[in-house]
């Protein structure tokens, strides 16, 4: 790994767990087990992707070269929505998985219904979060919305709704055991996993233009396009990488049950196109993300080395 990657990767983590540990509820806080089991899912050791996108993107537009103050709180709100995610995807009505980040899955640890009801506290606890952002009001407004249709029920090109995460997870569900087409993988993908690194970078830019007016580089709305664009491939290639990893590496690599896609007969990018495909793919993605940053020159060199690793990861 690049040694600025992992700069990126270690310092975004560090600023991230500081804001979750000061905004999640103490251990000793009544119910105690909802509150345990928030936090065993949330510091169980995720790599942070979504909320580093989120600081790097800001910190892009803000142009002054630091992470705007507050873009930490955004990005923990991120990983808030993220580890809900992650608690309802293990449940068994859905992917039903015992391993979790290298630990028992929340429901394992704690419960079936503790897990319920902790994924939907991180997910309003999320919102409070966002809503409780140091942005102008209208900034955080509009991240308020981006954020919300992004984990919404939408599923792309045929739904009148932008794609969204629960309409992504919907449709992964439904569509188990069927030979997918590309086309169905390919909206499966982009709406319950990347419309969630969407719109982490593109919240990351609002945040980031509130913050600092003056130092544009682009006008607001195209910046907020050029990041959308960078999200939407960068965000496709992350699953992509996601499935083909389920297929080669182990579940103590991952720190998740590896192999579970065949097994559950997911509908995965390498199910349709075979794992060479998928990475070449994968990696014309990031090339096209990286097309989209190019009028913010050298100032897209994080957000660029991250979209890479990426694609690069072994977990
Ligand atoms: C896993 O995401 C779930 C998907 C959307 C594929 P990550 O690979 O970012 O998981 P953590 O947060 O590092 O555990
Ligand atoms: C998870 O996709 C997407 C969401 C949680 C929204 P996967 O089911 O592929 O994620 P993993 O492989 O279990 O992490
Ligand atoms: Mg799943
Ligand atoms: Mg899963
Ligand atoms: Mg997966």
């Amino acid at each position: 790994m690049h040694p600025t990657v992992q700069n990126l990767l270690r310092s975004g983590a560090e600023a991230t767990d500081q804001a979750l540990e000061r905004l999640l509820p103490s251990p000793d806080t009544l119910p105690h087990s909802i509150h345990r089991a928030m936090r065993h899912s949330v510091f169980a050791g995720g790599k942070r992707l979504r909320p580093i996108l989120a600081m790097e993107a800001a910190r892009m537009v803000a142009g002054t070269g630091d992470i705007p103050a507050g873009a930490a709180d955004l990005g923990a709100a991120i990983e808030m929505l993220h580890t809900y995610s992650l608690i309802h995807d293990d449940l068994p009505a859905l992917d039903n998985d015992d391993l979790r980040r290298g630990k028992p899955t929340c429901h394992i640890a704690f419960g079936e219904a503790i897990a319920i009801l902790a994924g939907d506290a991180l997910q309003t606890l999320a919102f409070q979060t966002l809503a409780q952002l140091p942005s102008p009001p209208a900034t955080t407004v509009a991240i308020l919305r981006e954020v919300s249709l992004a984990v919404g029920t939408g599923v792309g090109p045929h739904s009148p709704l932008p794609p969204g995460m629960i309409g992504g997870q919907v449709v992964d569900i439904e569509s188990e055991g069927k030979q997918p087409t590309a086309e169905l993988v390919e909206s499966i993908h982009r709406a319950k996993t990347g419309a969630l690194i969407t719109t982490s970078i593109v919240s990351g830019g609002l945040y980031g233009l509130a913050t600092n007016p003056g130092a544009r580089a682009l006008d607001s709305e195209t910046s907020v396009q050029r990041l959308r664009t960078f999200g939407e491939k960068a965000g496709l290639a992350f699953q992509i990488v996601d499935d083909v990893l389920d297929m080669t590496q182990s579940s103590e690599e991952l720190g998740k049950t590896a192999g579970k896609d065949t097994a559950s007969v997911k509908a995965t990018w390498p199910a349709v196109y075979g794992i060479d495909r998928s990475l070449k793919d994968a990696e014309e993605l990031i090339a096209d993300a990286f097309t989209a940053l190019a009028p913010f020159g050298e100032k897209a060199a994080p957000l660029k080395s991250l979209a890479q690793y990426l694609v690069e990861r072994k977990h």
